[in-house]
């Protein structure tokens, strides 16, 4: 993930690393799109899913479907050992502590609104401050601004220089008695940048206050320890995974999961129910109501086992590889300019063009057959710390190849020669 240069059992990792065998396990990238071999480089906004995952949902359909929890029966202690299998797969890829601290939710989105939520509330009040930064995606704005405004608490934004770093003594001095909680992205998807998150929270927790991690990005990209990180909650989806949608995790320390209240009321979430009083369940169940999302739960179980065969580190030299090659084939061309060029960057490429508006950047590689994403990114104010109303944006997968970003450069030619 880093730019460092790689020591040589990295590089030869990255050179056992087969991606024309990798890309047979993904159906999806073998198809043409307007008369032209697909090339898709839109892994920020999503994945596409390996035949394992595939395989995984239906055989889960085919042989185990049953609620869980509850159940007696043979096809419901299958279905609830799956489904708490994966808690622990879960566990061992984020090395958390303890299973009970993997909660599953629908994505980074709801797990970070679990936490203004109850977190949040509970700990913020009038006069208070969360502290985020400059380049957060919306799911890490609004949560935190709907919390402000209900408490009367103030939310503070740590800059970002031109590159798009974090501005780490700025970050410092935006911390103070008032500060209830941080909230920080790991890799931010508008602009590529790595957050120095172990500074982050080494400055954080000197002054007690915890540290919600966005992690929407950087968990396909590099492997996450949230133990070294010493992060007390890390936000993913499975979808940005290689897993499917509707499934997303929230780690959170014991300590802290704890003593939060619930997010939602309803079935097992519960110890005991009258009229008068809930006693609520154990971890990590008091934070799951409802029948959870199972057969996502299993897929997304099958999506971490493939990241654990292929090796977190081989897919980071990979992608590394590729936005290095990518960045200079790109920037090369007349009248193209890279927005975000943090020297801690991975996975994604987002420039602009002299006098091309994105919009019509992405419609003309469309017609190429390539498949980016122009726009804002759900992060409309790196927009406007930029002065710019939109990019377009590149982001790699660990199926990319060096011959797709040749198509993507010639795609950009295509650009000018047709808008120039
Ligand atoms: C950095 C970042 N945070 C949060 C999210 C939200 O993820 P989801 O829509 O899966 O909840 C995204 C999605 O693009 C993201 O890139």
């Amino acid at each position: 993930m880093s730019t460092l240069a790689k020591t040589p059992r990295e590089i030869h990792a990255a050179s056992a690393y087969d991606v024309q065998k990798i890309r047979r396990d993904f159906p999806i990238l073998h198809q043409s799109v307007h008369g032209k071999p697909l090339v898709y480089l839109d892994n920020a906004a999503t994945t596409q899913k390996p035949l394992a995952v595939m395989e995984a949902i239906e055989s889960y359909y085919r042989h185990d479907n049953s609620n869980i929890h509850r159940g007696v029966h043979a096809l419901s202690e299958r279905a609830t050992e799956a489904y708490e299998r994966v808690r622990v797969a879960v566990q061992k890829f984020l090395n958390a502590a303890d299973a009970r601290e993997i909660i599953f939710l629908r994505g980074t989105t709801e797990a970070i609104n679990l936490v203004a939520q109850t977190y949040g509330r509970k700990n913020v009040g009038s006069g208070d401050e969360v502290l985020i930064t400059a380049m957060e995606h919306h799911s890490n704005i609004v949560p935190w601004q709907m919390l402000c405004n209900e408490k009367g608490a103030r939310l503070r934004v740590a800059p970002i220089n031109d590159r798009g770093e974090l501005l780490l003594d700025e970050f410092e001095k935006l911390l103070s008695p008032k500060t209830k909680i941080v909230a920080v992205a790991h890799l931010s998807n508008a602009l590529g940048s790595i957050n120095p998150l172990r500074e982050i929270v080494r400055m954080a927790h000197a002054r007690n206050i915890p540290v919600l991690v966005d992690g929407a990005q950087a968990v396909a990209r590099t492997a996450v320890d949230v133990q070294v990180l010493d992060c007390d909650f890390y936000a993913l989806s499975s979808h940005k995974l290689y897993g499917p949608t509707g499934i997303g995790v929230l780690y959170g320390k014991t300590r802290l999961l704890e003593a939060m209240p619930p997010y939602q009321g309803g079935g097992d979430m519960i110890a005991s129910v009258t009229f008068e009083k809930t006693v609520y369940n154990r971890l990590p169940y008091k934070f799951e109501a409802g029948t959870p999302n199972i057969a996502d739960t299993i897929g997304l179980g099958a999506a971490i086992e493939y990241l654990n065969h292929l090796g977190l580190d081989q897919i980071e030299q990979h992608e590394h590889d590729l936005l290095t090659y990518a960045t200079e084939a790109v920037e090369s061309v007349p009248g193209v300019r890279v927005v975000g060029t943090a020297k801690e960057k991975a996975g994604v490429l987002s420039f602009v063009m002299d006098t091309f508006h994105p919009h019509d950047i992405g419609t003309i590689l469309d017609r190429e057959g390539i498949a980016i994403r122009t726009g804002h990114h759900c992060a409309q104010p790196v927009m406007q710390r930029f002065g710019i109303p939109a990019t377009a944006r590149a982001s790699f997968g660990l199926y990319n190849t060096r011959a797709e970003v040749d198509a993507l450069v010639k795609g950009i030619h295509r650009v000018v020669e047709v808008l120039g």
